[in-house]
């Protein structure tokens, strides 16, 4: 892929800031009418109709069953610092006793080497043949996990799909349960509310389009063999909505995550909805019995410690202001009466760049 030009940046940011608006206001409406997959009690959910599987079952002995954790990334200077603070907190929590987390692989979808080579370990994949994506750079998530699992030798039965700006806040335990991967259920994939497009993809002989999952690729906890079943048909999807100007515009930016939701039905395999799976600071205000911290939104607060969510905060932290490059070291903490998740995520994120050598130079392109 081509180095991205500062235009394309100042796009992405624009385009970014406004589907953020888009699901905040969404997120309102479902605050105020209540959580859309229910609650858990004791790990396992009690309203969701399809999904409910009991709650972990006592491993015997106490032999672990580890994933690999397989990280999609780019080059991009934006990619890579989110890289390196996510691997830091890896390499902290996979030594913890509660943990089962395996070995670790950045699946570089860009196509060349770049400089974290040394530092992460890393697969280098091909991106998608130009043009195939149309600018949506996230189609070549399936690309990447198709030729990595052909290439790749694995030790691990499960694999973790993560992403970059996913820190591990607490050690994770392999949440899946063999065939039942674990996945993290997002509000806004709602597939019964596009049944008309869902069918375009699950034929109704598969059965009720219920049986699509509220969720994306990621995080996912899957088996080996499953994923090597998923991965073609998640790409054969992702590019067949792509190319369906009806289902572009229905699912947008979550078109890959539905592609991944749809695939994963067709091969009939349903996931164990795990809403302690993730954290999304500013919505979710505490850490305890979560396993990552998913920094996508941004956290704008005055210095009285409310959130002003759209507006520019006294205080603030966004991903989206380091597109260019890494954040700092030694960030502010935020002001008294913040959430403990976004005092969290900042401690952890200047824990790691402290700790990390030539923070803010070897990404310097
Ligand atoms: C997707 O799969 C269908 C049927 O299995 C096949 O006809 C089609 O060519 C595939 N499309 C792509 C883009 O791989
Ligand atoms: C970090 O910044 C604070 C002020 O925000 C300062 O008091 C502290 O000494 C700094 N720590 C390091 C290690 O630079």
């Amino acid at each position: 892929m081509a180095r991205a030009s500062p235009v394309l940046l100042i796009l992405l940011a624009i385009v970014f800031s406004f589907a953020t608006y888009n699901l905040l206001t969404t997120i309102i409406r479902y605050r105020s009418t209540g959580s859309l997959v229910g609650d858990y009690s004791d790990g396992m959910l009690l309203s969701d109709p399809i999904v409910a599987r009991p709650k972990n079952v006592r491993r015997v002995g106490n032999s672990k069953s580890l994933f690999h954790v397989a990280l999609t990334a780019t080059d991009a200077p934006y990619s890579t610092w989110q890289c390196r603070i996510m691997y830091y907190w890896y390499t902290k929590q996979k030594v913890m006793p509660e943990s089962e987390m395996g070995g670790f692989t950045r699946i570089l979808h860009s196509g060349n080497p770049d400089n974290l080579m040394d530092e992460i370990p890393t697969v280098v994949v091909d991106p998608l043949p130009a043009g195939l994506d149309r600018g949506y750079i996230v189609l070549n998530r399936p690309w990447a996990f198709v030729q990595w699992l052909e290439k790749a030798t694995i030790e691990e039965d499960y694999i973790l799909m993560a992403e970059p700006d996913h820190i591990f806040v607490n050690p994770l335990p392999n949440l899946a349960h063999g065939g039942y991967p674990a996945a993290f259920p997002f509000f806004y994939i709602t597939p019964a509310q596009h049944e008309n497009i869902i069918r375009k993809f699950y034929p109704e002989e598969m059965g009720p389009v219920t049986n699509v999952d509220p969720i994306g690729n990621s995080p996912v906890i899957i088996q080996k063999e499953l994923l090597e079943k998923i991965a073609p048909t998640w790409m054969n999807v992702s590019l067949r909505m792509k190319d369906d100007p009806e289902t572009d515009k229905a699912f947008g930016w979550v078109l890959e995550m539905y592609a991944y939701a749809v695939a994963s039905a067709l091969h009939r395999v349903q996931h164990i909805l795990r809403k302690d799976f993730m954290l999304q600071p500013p919505w979710d205000l505490d850490i305890a019995n979560k396993f990552i911290i998913h920094y996508t939104y941004g956290c704008d607060y005055n210095l009285k410690g409310e959130l002003t969510y759209g507006k520019f905060g006294e205080w603030r932290f966004d991903k989206r202001s380091y597109l260019r490059g890494p954040p700092p070291r030694n960030l502010s903490l935020p002001p008294p009466g913040v959430p403990e998740s976004v005092v969290t995520l900042v401690k952890m994120v200047n824990e790691a760049t402290a700790n990390i050598p030539n923070w803010g130079k070897s990404e310097a392109q």
